[in-house]
Formats: structure tokens, C-alpha cells, sequence
């Protein structure tokens, strides 16, 4: 098939998409594009030739994985390790290359004034190049770790944390080639085994490579890699990364007050392919979006498939932020309307269904069961012999939560921190119901908090439960990694939080227990046990979001005013649309035929 590079530029500008290195970085070098109509625009040039060729290829199984990969040449061969010498600091001690675009560093420890000023040195030092520009942060750069498996990749919600340190930082260009790049990796071809998921899909990772440009020894050329879940392990959906992307774009634009980035068509189009994806219809009876296990910060089989929390905390601030973000003449008046529809609706039912606490807790156990009506009371048909005997012991006078999901005759009684958190930071939560999530985590100090904080969930699963609902998953062990084990970076939501409701003494405390101990243990993943004593199992050092989310809290706990840029704010107009919709709540008193409102905003 033979084209023009102008016309398949023309082409991809056209369907919303720039697809020009030339807008990410004036007058640097070239690179490919493979866009989603089975297209390829292939653009190579070195210092002795310069070449363009265009060609048409097929997707599917047999779809080469090198195609599907954003290049540029950048380098020539022989300066890869010239390039690590020259970038050799000697203030910070030995540096190793990853081959991955990345130069980590083992620093003298000792030697590093503050712990903040050791956790920016790490942070820096896990930056990943893409044609000389800073384009991410790696997942882990842990030199004594001999399988990295995909830690050394850019995740995209690990990136989350380090984008907002860098922004808060004041350096903006990493956040924003970040974004940018990402973006284009959105409309890859991807395909698993004949199958390809939905076209708004954000990668759940990418990853740099360095190759040996085709038909010329003398240079080389960067590949961005994309990992849409196809090869990670459990071949899991990224479900939180598109939602994850729109939520930095926002802070992006609050943070530097540039708005021309989330003004671009293409940025545009990329925010409304996210929301096309979440927003369109299924078979769905809820409004919270129905994802399978894993496809969230929980990668692996945790029994969280259906509808997690995290998830819906996630997908109600992106929807806020999308409503902020998108551009009157971008958004058609349906788009605008189902957002809003779906905001009002998804608020009404993770309020009202997901809220737990001492009075609700009774009512469950109360609850009459089997009830075929509209006017049911027990709507989800609840058995009130699900209530965990921990959660009796457990549940606070003062305080309550979120519970992890809800189904159809099941609620998952865990307490996930993420979602909790993010809750209280969207707005998701009421301003009562956020008090109290901060009330019982200060209630459960121990538990949540203990050694390290957070734990990723509350409690651990074990016996024949661990066994039915992880498969007897030998990395899930009982208070081990995503299964009751503490997360450090769980801080920053932890400060973005108790922030937003004016308690930031929770998150300084939590910070102090961190600072025990966080830099002497070498910035672990994760930790084990109970109470987080132990550095986890199979935990990484120098976890990247476990020091940027450390960085993160310092910084807002300095500045406070700073947490605005990732705090939604709740939306006058929904509150209007949300009292009429509690007004009619069935449980409440079930409005006479005929009287049903719209709630169209
Ligand atoms: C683990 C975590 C996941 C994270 C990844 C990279 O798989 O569960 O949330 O993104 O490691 O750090």
C-alpha cells in the first residue's frame, strides 16, 4: 500500500490523534508510529542516511511485538556506555546500568544529608530516558535482585507518585513527556491471542529498549514498549491505569496552571477514549464499573473481581476530572450527559451500599432475607451469617469505611486502604463518612498502621479462604504482600487525605513510624506480618514508589494548599442531583409510578 507520510499524517491529525515526535520534542530526531487502523508510518534516519518507509501489516497473534513499539533513533551504538560513564556522578557513588534507559545508583547512604534529600537522589537516579528525555521512573532498581521480572519497567500507577513529586518539584517535563508518550501508546494495535481489548486502554507498563538500528551497525534507536497486560503475569486488564492518567493530567494542569496540554485534540481524544471504554454499556445493573481480579494496584488473583473499591474511587475522580478537563467544542452533549449521569448515580450507590459502620453493621444482622419486591430493604439479598466474626470484634463505636465490593448476595467485608482513602480525596465519600474513615484508622492504629504504614487491606485472608479465593497463592500468604501486607507508599494517598479533611496530624504520624526505619531497610515494597515488622518476602529495595510516595507526603505536609491538585471537589450540581436521588430512594420511600425524575444535568 503505498502513501505518503503527509498523508498519513494528515490522516492520524484527523481521527484526533498527533502522532508527531515533533510535538513532544521540537527539532529532535524520528521516530515510528503505529496506529490503529493497521497502518504503519516508519520514519529512520542516522547521521550517513536517511530513509522513510511506509507499510501495511496485520494484527493478530502473529503480530510482531517489535512493530507495536514507538521508536526513535537517538544514539549511536558505541555511545550507550559512554553515555553511563559520562553520566557517572561521583557524588553519588557507583552507578549501574540496566540497559533499560536507566542508570541506578547505589548511594553511600551515610553520606546523604536528610533522608529526603537521600529518597530525591534515589528517585533521580530511577529516571528512564527516552531519546535523552526523562519519560518515567522504573518500579524498582534493587541491584541485588538477580530475577527483575517486570520492575524494570515504567508502571504506570507506580509512576503516579513520582509525576506528582517531580510536579510539586517544579519540574514539569518528565511529568509531561510522561503523559504525552503514554498517550500514544493508548491507540496501539494490541491484541491477546486473536482478541483485542478495548481501544482506550493505557498500558500497564512500557518499557525503553536500546536496539541496534535496522541495516546500520553504527547507531541505535530507543523503543518504547507497551505491556497491556498481555504479558504481565495472569495476563490481568490495567483497568486503573487510563483512570490513573487522567488524574495526573489534572494535576499536570493545576500544578503548573499549562493547560495546553489537556486542551490538545489529542489529549482530548485521548480522556474521551478512557471514557467511551468505562461508560459503555453491558449487562451491568450497578453503576460501578465491573472489572475482573487483579486489574487494579492488587495485580493478582485477590478475589477482588466484580467491583472493587479501589476501582470506583479511581473512576469516580477521573470522571470528575474528565467533567473539569474536557474543552466545550471535544465533548458532545451525550458524552457530557452520561458522565454526569453516571457520577450521580455511582456517588448515590457506593454511599448508600458500600458504607459500613456500627449502625449499618446492625442493620445487616437484622436484615430478613429473600425479599422479591421494589421496596426491598436487604436489595442485594445479604445473609447477615456473612458478617465476619472479626469485623464484630473489630468495628470501632467511632468510625466506619467502605467495605472492598459489593455483589449480589456478597459483600467483601475487607478494608482496602486505597480505596478508602481515595474515596475521602474524590469526594466519593460524604464529608461525615470521610471523618469517619479517618476516625477508624486512628481507631485501628495498630492494625493499619502497626511498624510501617499502610496495609494494602485489613485483614489478611488465610486457611481455606486463602486457599479458595488466591488459589493458594504462595506469594499471597496470610499478612504477606497483597494479602495483608503494608505498603510505604500508601503515604502520599494517606497525606492527599487527611489533608483534604484538615487532619493532617494522622499522616505526620504515619510518616514518623516510616522514617524509623524505611531508609536503613532500603525502601522496601512491601513488609509482612501482622503488624508490618518484617521487610516482605519477596519485597524489592529501592521500590521507587515506595520512595516517591515518602517524598510526596513531605512535600504536602510542607505545603498543605499543594493537595488541591489531586482533590476533587464535590460538584454543586451533583449534590442538587444526589438529594432528589436520595428523596426517591426505594429504601427510603419508593416514589408512585409516573413520578420518576431524570436526574439529566
Ligand atoms: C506489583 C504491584 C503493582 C505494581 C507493580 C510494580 O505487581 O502489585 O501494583 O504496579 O508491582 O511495582
Amino acid at each position: 500500500m503505498a502513501a505518503t507520510s503527509e498523508a498519513i499524517h494528515q490522516m492520524l491529525c484527523s481521527a484526533g490523534r498527533s502522532t508527531s515526535h515533533m510535538d513532544l520534542y521540537p527539532k529532535k530526531s524520528n521516530f515510528l508510529v503505529w496506529p490503529n487502523h493497521g497502518l504503519g508510518y516508519r520514519s529512520k534516519s542516522s547521521r550517513h542516511k536517511s530513509s522513510n518507509t511506509i507499510s501495511a501489516f496485520h494484527c493478530g497473534p502473529n503480530f510482531n511485538i517489535r512493530f507495536r513499539s514507538l521508536r526513535c533513533k537517538c544514539s549511536q551504538v558505541e555511545s550507550v556506555t559512554d553515555a553511563i560513564s559520562e553520566k557517572k556522578d561521583p557524588l553519588k557513588g557507583e552507578l549501574f546500568a540496566n540497559g533499560n534507559g536507566t542508570f541506578s545508583s547505589i548511594l553511600q547512604i551515610g553520606s546523604i544529608s536528610s533522608l529526603e534529600d537521600e529518597a530525591w537522589e534515589l528517585l533521580r537516579a530511577s529516571m528512564v530516558y527516552y531519546c535523552g528525555h526523562p519519560v518515567g521512573t522504573i518500579a524498582a532498581n534493587d541491584p541485588s535482585d538477580s530475577s527483575i521480572l517486570n520492575y524494570d519497567q515504567v508502571f504506570i500507577r507506580d509512576f503516579i507518585p513520582s509525576g506528582i513529586a517531580f510536579l510539586l518539584k517544579g519540574e514539569y517535563d518528565i511529568v509531561r513527556n510522561f503523559i504525552l508518550h503514554t498517550l500514544q501508546l493508548q491507540s496501539w494495535e494490541k491484541t491477546m491471542d486473536c482478541h483485542s481489548p478495548g481501544q482506550g486502554l493505557m498500558p500497564a507498563s512500557f518499557k525503553v529498549r536500546t536496539v541496534p538500528l535496522d541495516g546500520d551497525d553504527s547507531a541505535t534507536e530507543d523503543i518504547l514498549d507497551p505491556d497491556f497486560g498481555e504479558a504481565a503475569i495472569g495476563r490481568v486488564a490495567p483497568v486503573d491505569s487510563g483512570l490513573w492518567w487522567i488524574i495526573l493530567l489534572r494535576a499536570y494542569g493545576k500544578c503548573t496552571g499549562d493547560l495546553s496540554v489537556q486542551e490538545r485534540v489529542d489529549v482530548q481524544t485521548g480522556i474521551k477514549m478512557i471514557l467511551k471504554l468505562c461508560l459503555a454499556d453491558g449487562f451491568d445493573m450497578f453503576p460501578t464499573l465491573l472489572v475482573t481480579d487483579g486489574s487494579c494496584m492488587i495485580d493478582r488473583r485477590m478475589g477482588i473481581h466484580g467491583h472493587p473499591l479501589e476501582i470506583q474511587a479511581l473512576f469516580y475522580s477521573a470522571l470528575l476530572s474528565a467533567k473539569e478537563m474536557l474543552t466545550r467544542e471535544d465533548a458532545s452533549a451525550d458524552l457530557i450527559t452520561a458522565l454526569n449521569n453516571r457520577l450521580v448515580a455511582l456517588s448515590f450507590h457506593v454511599r448508600e451500599y458500600y458504607w459500613i459502620d456500627m449502625r449499618k453493621l446492625n442493620e445487616i444482622y437484622r436484615y430478613k432475607t429473600e425479599e422479591y419486591s421494589f421496596d426491598a430493604v436487604n436489595k442485594f439479598n445479604i445473609y447477615p451469617d456473612q458478617i465476619p466474626p472479626w469485623l464484630v470484634e473489630w468495628m470501632p463505636n467511632k468510625g466506619g469505611y467502605m467495605i472492598g465490593n459489593l455483589q449480589p448476595a456478597h459483600m467483601d467485608f475487607r478494608f482496602f486502604s486505597l480505596g478508602n482513602l481515595w474515596s475521602i480525596v474524590s469526594s466519593l465519600a460524604t464529608n461525615d463518612q470521610s471523618h469517619a474513615i479517618l476516625d477508624l484508622c486512628e481507631a485501628k492504629w495498630a492494625d493499619l498502621v502497626g511498624d510501617m504504614p499502610l496495609k494494602i487491606c485489613y485483614p489478611a485472608l488465610d486457611g481455606q479462604e486463602w486457599r479458595i479465593i488466591t488459589g493458594s497463592d504462595p506469594k499471597n500468604t496470610p499478612w504477606s504482600y497483597h494479602n495483608g501486607g503494608s505498603w510505604p507508599t500508601l503515604l502520599w494517598q494517606l497525606t492527599v487525605a487527611s489533608i483534604k479533611m484538615n487532619r493532617p496530624e494522622i499522616a505526620r504520624n504515619a510518616v514518623k513510624v516510616a522514617e524509623s526505619r524505611i531508609s536503613r531497610d532500603k525502601w522496601p515494597e512491601y513488609y509482612d506480618t501482622k503488624r508490618g515488622r518484617f521487610i516482605g518476602k519477596q519485597s524489592r529495595l529501592f521500590q521507587t514508589w515506595s520512595i516517591a510516595g515518602y517524598v510526596v507526603a513531605k512535600q504536602l505536609l510542607d505545603n498543605p494548599d499543594a493537595a488541591k491538585i489531586l482533590v476533587n471537589v464535590e460538584d454543586t450540581e451533583l449534590v442538587n442531583a444526589f438529594s432528589c436521588m436520595i428523596s426517591a430512594n426505594p429504601r427510603r420511600k419508593r416514589p408512585r409510578k409516573g413520578t420518576n425524575q431524570s436526574f439529566i444535568i
